[in-house]
């Protein structure tokens, strides 16, 4: 506990959204997690972290959502630190979707109504549009009635998604938080659940967890993590250019989904990095 009252938030009020990293580390135990990372994200800027299993990508999440507090150094929200701010409020203005979300057994409207259940079926359906999945709640037998079974598991991968991310867009938060799923998708539920990502991220602060490398490409900024440490920091076109992890994951990406020749984006890139910084 740093001692002091807890902070309310203004009634009423939204966050702006800047968040700030400051020399923060944390560790699990003996596990050390996330070293000296400095990070400032500005309001309403879509920002992916990328790395390997393991980097501390979730744990950096984490820690906006204040599932955890730093073992040193500060996060802040509007140059607030996180342990002044009263967290219930502040979790209030949070959207929060996991790898994998929950879905209880009940109907698609209880699903995406979960964060505000006192919400109307307009409210709701009008989140869904937002994100655009009602025209798949729409296909579905029953539509916003279709009865979930538990965990979801007659929906497909891409279904559940959609619905996490309407039911993020239903809270109407001041931050996202994304951790994508790592499931693979087909291709038409891919575009739709990208669309839908890209629709909620909007011009809120979003911290996404990018598994695939096509969000990673169309964020504000990429921030590539490892070991723990910001290793790359820049645009998509600014690490390719940049020239080391970042177009090293891409062009494997690339080498992995597309036939050959399609490539030449990633290998045009030369060393003159602009705006991007290597750590
Ligand atoms: N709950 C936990 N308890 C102990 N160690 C953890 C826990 N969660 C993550 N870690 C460790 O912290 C490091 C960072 O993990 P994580 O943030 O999940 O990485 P990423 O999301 O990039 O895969 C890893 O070494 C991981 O094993
Ligand atoms: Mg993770």
């Amino acid at each position: 506990s740093t001692g002091q009252a807890a902070r309310p938030l203004p009634v009423g009020e939204r966050l702006r959204g800047e968040i700030s990293f400051r020399n923060v580390d944390f560790a699990y135990g003996d596990e050390t997690a996330l070293h000296d990372v400095d990070l400032t994200l500005r309001a309403g800027q879509t920002v992916a972290f990328v790395g390997e299993t393991g980097a501390g990508k979730s744990t950096l999440v984490k820690l906006v959502a204040r599932f955890y507090d730093p073992t040193s150094g500060r996060v802040t929200v509007d140059g607030t630190d996180l342990r002044e701010l009263d967290l219930a409020q502040y979790r209030h203005r949070l959207g929060v979707v996991p790898q994998e979300a929950y879905l209880f057994a009940g109907t698609i409207r209880d699903a995406i109504a979960y964060g505000r259940p006192e919400a109307s079926d307009a409210e709701v359906e009008a989140a869904a549009r937002a994100v655009g999945a009602h025209d798949m709640i729409a296909s579905l037998d029953g539509g916003y009635l279709h009865e979930v079974a538990e965990r979801g598991r007659n929906l497909s991968a891409g279904q559940r998604q959609l619905i996490a991310l309407a039911r993020a867009e239903l809270v109407d938060p001041d931050i996202l938080l994304l951790d994508e799923a790592t499931a693979a998708l087909d291709l038409a539920s891919e575009a739709q659940v990208t669309h839908a990502t890209e629709r909620l991220a909007g011009r809120r602060t979003t911290l996404v967890v990018a598994h695939r490398l096509t969000t990673a490409a169309r964020a504000d900024r990429v921030v590539v993590m490892d070991q723990g440490r910001v290793a790359e920091d820049g645009t998509h076109t600014d690490l390719l250019a940049l020239n080391g992890k970042y177009a090293r994951l891409w062009r494997t990406f690339l080498g992995e989904t597309l036939p050959e020749d399609a490539g030449t984006d990633a290998r045009d890139g030369g060393p003159e990095a602009v705006g991007a910084r290597a750590v």
